[in-house]
């Protein structure tokens, strides 16, 4: 019988995960099958529950219930624990076991995708929130030679780096604090602002000498974040597509002991930075 795995959220119309499972399963010979879950927001562990007693082997977790995905695992993977969440989940003899690919997946894109290696660089985190969380750890632990979070309410920030300070060089500030820093060689936008078209209040000096910007959400074209740092001379400009691919490649590679190659899907489902 054909495995099936699927990704759960709400809404999930827009998920382009079974669009890269799919492709992983064809390009790697696994025999298994991929669709979509939409839970109500009230609903999410009755249908995981579901899909688990319908013989689903896995599922990818996204917006809203990667912090309920967490609180109902039997298992958590030392990254799930550290981001508080999960966005994968697998079914062991009856027993729910969570990780989270998405910190990974962040570093493995710039990394290797984009060729910039962090060990002993400047980068600066906007943004607090779930997105910043899930990645800070495994930046710090490429070994950069420091990592900045500026957010909004600064508080939030400074918890952030009080929470993570064992595992590296790690420093909180507000937006207006930016305005006396400089010397970042990647600046990364890990708010929610680009959500709704907004921009993060960066001052644009934050950007000088950089050599990368990168918008952790994708699929939105040129932000008003990247175009401010086109505008600031950036050279190279990051969607989160890779981010994407990269987490899923790591979450497949948990459920089947197989690497896919990410390089083609990244192409296929990229929209131009325009
Ligand atoms: P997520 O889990 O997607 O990161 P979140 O936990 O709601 O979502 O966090 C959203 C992050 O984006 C926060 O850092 C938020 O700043 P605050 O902590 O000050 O709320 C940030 N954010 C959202 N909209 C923003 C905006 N217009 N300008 C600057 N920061 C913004």
């Amino acid at each position: 019988m054909t495995d099936r795995y699927a990704v759960i959220g709400n809404p999930i119309a827009h998920s382009k995960s079974p669009l890269i499972h799919t492709r992983f399963a064809h390009s790697t010979g696994q025999d298994l099958e991929y669709g979509m879950v939409e839970a109500s927001l009230d609903g999410f562990t009755q249908a995981v529950r579901a899909f688990l007693d319908s013989g689903g082997l896995g599922l990818n977790i996204t917006t809203p219930f990667k912090l309920q995905a967490f609180e109902m695992a039997n298992e958590q993977g030392a990254r799930a624990r550290i981001a508080g969440a999960a966005n994968a989940m697998k079914f062991v003899g009856g027993r729910i076991v969570v990780d989270n690919f998405d910190g990974i997946g962040l570093a493995n894109d710039i990394e290797h995708n984009l060729g910039v290696a962090l060990k002993g660089l400047r980068v600066l985190m906007l943004g607090a929130g779930g997105a910043a969380r899930g990645a800070l750890v495994e930046l710090l632990a490429r070994d950069p030679a420091e990592l900045l979070i500026a957010n909004r309410t600064r508080a939030t920030a400074q918890d952030l780096a009080d929470s993570f300070a064992a595992h590296g060089p790690l420093r909180a500030c507000s937006y207006a604090e930016l305005s006396g820093e400089a010397g970042f060689d990647i600046v990364l936008n890990g708010t929610s602002a680009s959500m709704t078209g907004a921009l993060p209040p960066v001052p644009a000096g934050a950007f000088a000498g950089a050599t990368l910007a990168y918008e952790m959400v994708y699929g939105r074209g040129l932000t008003p974040f990247l175009r401010l740092a086109q505008n600031a001379g950036v050279p190279h400009l990051a969607d989160g597509v890779g981010m994407l691919v990269e987490q899923a490649a790591e979450a497949f590679f948990w459920w089947r002991g197989v690497r896919p190659d990410t390089r083609g899907v990244i192409d296929e489902i990229s929209v131009p930075l325009v």
